[in-house]
Order: structure tokens, then C-alpha cells, then sequence
């Protein structure tokens, strides 16, 4: 649940450098906000899933869902989510992706794909991917690598490849 007074919505023009900020703090350093930049100005993005949470006149968390390639589905990448280190622990986080993956369901995407941790995914609702039968060229830890289907039955059926914006090289 969110906190009162909280509101939820899309970035703004002049939301970047608070979002930076936000990243910059939840994850010790430039990397995340580095690929959100990235991302920002690619064909993957989409404009009303870069979502922020909103407390009186301060950004205090954020999530983004963009473009991946997954067969023929019409498959999102949920990443970097971050909540403002003085705001973890609250359930914040996970109300952002859970309130993110329905925008993300009412613009008619099948799935989203997420490399994270299992406890905080798997209590947003992700399921292990390769329990799915999902593949991806990347080497990671079975248990991070995440989906959760936002039209019942769309699994993807070819490998998740991660647009080349998501490679800091
Ligand atoms: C990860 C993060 C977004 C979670 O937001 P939050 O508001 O602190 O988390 P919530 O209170 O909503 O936690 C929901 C559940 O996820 C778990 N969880 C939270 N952060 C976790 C982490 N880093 N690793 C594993 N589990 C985690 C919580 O213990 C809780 O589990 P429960 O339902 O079994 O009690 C936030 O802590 C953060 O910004 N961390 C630093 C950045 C980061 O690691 N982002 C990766 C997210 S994919």
C-alpha cells in the first residue's frame, strides 16, 4: 500500500535529475541511472511505464518497464526499480511494480521479464522464468531471472535479448 499523501504517475519533463538521484542512492552508484539515460532516448522506451512515486513535493521511488525482445510477444523489462534508501523496508517498492505491471497490462502487453532479487520479485507476483520454459543467452542465477504474464497463456517462446542500450560497453 502506499503511504497517504502518496501519488503515483508517469515521469514528467524535469523528473530526470530526481530519478538520477533516486537511482544513485538505492544502488551506490552511476550504473542504473546511467542505462535509464540510455534507455530514455531509444526505441524501447515507453513513456507511461518510467513511473515515479510522488510524496508531497519529493520523488521517492521509481520503476521502469521498457521494450525487450522475446519471441513474438509484445514483452516488457521491468528495471531498475528503486525506493529512496530512508523509504525502504515499507512496502513502497513493491506497490510501484505492482501498480506498474497493471499500467503495463492496460496497454496490452503480454509479459515482463526481470533480473532481480527472488524474495522482493516473487512477492510482486514474478515466477521463476525457466519454470515457463523461457531462455536467455545472459548467464545468471536461474532464481533471478523472472516473469510474470500479463495476458494468461502469452509465454514467450523465442530467447529474452536485452536491447543493446542495457550494455554499459
Ligand atoms: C529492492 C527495493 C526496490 C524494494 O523496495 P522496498 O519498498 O524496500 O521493498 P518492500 O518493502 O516492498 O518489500 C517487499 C518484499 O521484498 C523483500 N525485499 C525487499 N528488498 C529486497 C532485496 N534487496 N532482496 C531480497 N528481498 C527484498 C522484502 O523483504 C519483502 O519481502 P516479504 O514480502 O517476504 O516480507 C528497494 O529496497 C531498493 O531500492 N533497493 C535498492 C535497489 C535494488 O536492489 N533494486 C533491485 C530491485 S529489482
Amino acid at each position: 500500500m502506499l503511504p497517504p499523501m502518496a501519488i503515483v504517475r508517469p515521469e514528467q519533463p524535469g523528473d530526470d535529475d530526481a530519478i538520477a538521484a533516486i537511482l544513485r542512492a538505492a544502488f551506490n552508484d552511476d550504473s542504473e541511472a546511467d542505462l535509464v539515460e540510455r534507455l530514455r532516448g531509444s526505441e524501447s522506451w515507453v513513456p507511461e511505464l518510467s513511473i515515479v512515486v510522488q510524496q508531497e513535493d519529493q520523488l521517492v521511488a521509481y520503476a521502469l518497464l521498457s521494450r525487450v525482445t522475446a519471441g513474438e510477444a509484445n514483452a516488457l523489462a521491468l528495471g531498475p526499480v528503486a525506493v529512496l534508501p530512508d523509504h525502504q523496508g515499507g512496502r513502497l517498492g513493491g506497490a510501484l511494480v505492482r501498480m506498474a505491471l497493471d499500467r503495463a497490462r492496460s496497454l496490452h502487453f503480454d509479459c515482463a521479464i526481470a533480473i532481480g532479487p527472488p524474495r522482493f520479485l516473487e512477492s510482486c507476483g514474478f515466477e521463476p522464468a525457466t519454470a515457463h520454459g523461457v531462455t536467455t543467452q545472459v548467464r545468471l542465477p536461474q532464481d533471478a531471472f523472472r516473469i510474470f504474464q500479463l495476458q494468461p497463456g502469452v509465454i514467450p517462446e523465442g530467447p529474452v535479448l536485452w536491447p543493446d542500450e542495457w550494455s554499459d560497453s
